[in-house]
């Protein structure tokens, strides 16, 4: 078993458009190791959701490869069983919750496994586990609309969870919430980190999450322009402010004058 989670390499990824073909993803290499929690960020439309959907199997790159769990995700795999593959070791958690509404928030968090084949009574006990989890369970009896957004993101993340993934995989999960509520989620993520031991990674274009990375890694027009540790987070977070204090740090990004830390490619 390898040290790695995801194995990225030379990924890139056109759509189709009326005449033209749209590069998204461009020679995109990188790694994600076991136990990590890496923030992915960078202005809308850089490519951030699509380079997720191609490392979990939901998008086929126009070239490259990926290796999740050390399986080529796009080499004699068909379609059903990277989905299969993706239900039993990635939780899901989007920014906003689909809910199937004439159930329950417990046999909401079950409904996953027992998509898997787990008996009823077992899926809805594992769901409790899932929720005491996410400190929710006393809400188990509810329907999850009747709940905050705040709330509802915990039940969503119970719902990641009950499957027992390797890795939680959440695209903007903190985006419809406000403040307190996403301080909250970003500080259960951390401790589903350190004491779950789970492999976080998270995509956000909102720069106040990244002191909860331990890998931060910065996207712009469809390439990785940096990849920061632990200890290159104040250099980051300084670059940050002083763009900031000039105006729109986004749109102003220079991805040539960035100097990446380790492991990337033009
Ligand atoms: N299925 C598709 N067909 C055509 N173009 C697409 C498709 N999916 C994404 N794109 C384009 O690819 C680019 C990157 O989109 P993506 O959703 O990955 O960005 P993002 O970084 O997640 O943005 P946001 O922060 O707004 O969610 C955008 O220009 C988008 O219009
Ligand atoms: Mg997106």
């Amino acid at each position: 078993m390898s040290e790695y989670l995801f194995q990225v390499q030379q990924v890139s990824k056109s759509f189709h458009v009326a005449t033209a073909d749209v590069p998204v993803l461009k020679n995109i290499t990188f790694d994600i190791k076991r136990e990590d929690f890496v923030v992915i960020f960078g202005p809308s439309g850089c490519g951030k959701s699509t380079l997720l959907h191609t490392m979990l199997g939901l998008e086929e790159p126009s070239s490259g490869k990926v290796l999740f769990l050390d399986k080529n995700l796009y080499n004699g795999v068909t379609e059903d069983e990277r989905s299969d593959f993706r239900k039993q070791h990635a939780g899901m958690v989007y920014q906003q919750p689909n809910w199937i509404r004439s159930l329950t928030v417990q046999e909401n968090v079950a409904f996953p496994l027992q998509l898997l084949g787990e008996d009823k009574s077992v899926a809805l006990e594992k769901a409790k586990q899932a929720l005491e989890m996410v400190e929710m369970l006393e809400w188990s009896a509810y329907i999850p609309t009747e709940l905050s957004s705040g709330q509802q993101q915990r039940v969503a993340l119970a719902r990641a969870l009950v499957t027992n993934p390797e890795v939680i995989i959440a695209d903007e999960p903190t985006g419809n919430l406000d403040y307190e509520s996403g301080q909250e989620l970003m500080q259960l993520l951390t401790s589903l980190n350190k004491k779950a031991r789970k492999t976080i990674v998270m995509v956000t274009h909102d720069l106040e999450y990244l002191r909860f990375a331990k890998t931060a890694v910065r996207m712009f027009n469809g390439q990785i322009v940096g990849v920061y540790d632990e200890k290159d987070q104040n250099k980051l977070m300084n670059e940050i402010k002083g763009k900031r204090g000039n105006g729109d740090f986004e749109h102003q990004a220079k991805p040539e004058k960035l100097e990446p830390s380790k492991n990337i490619q033009p």
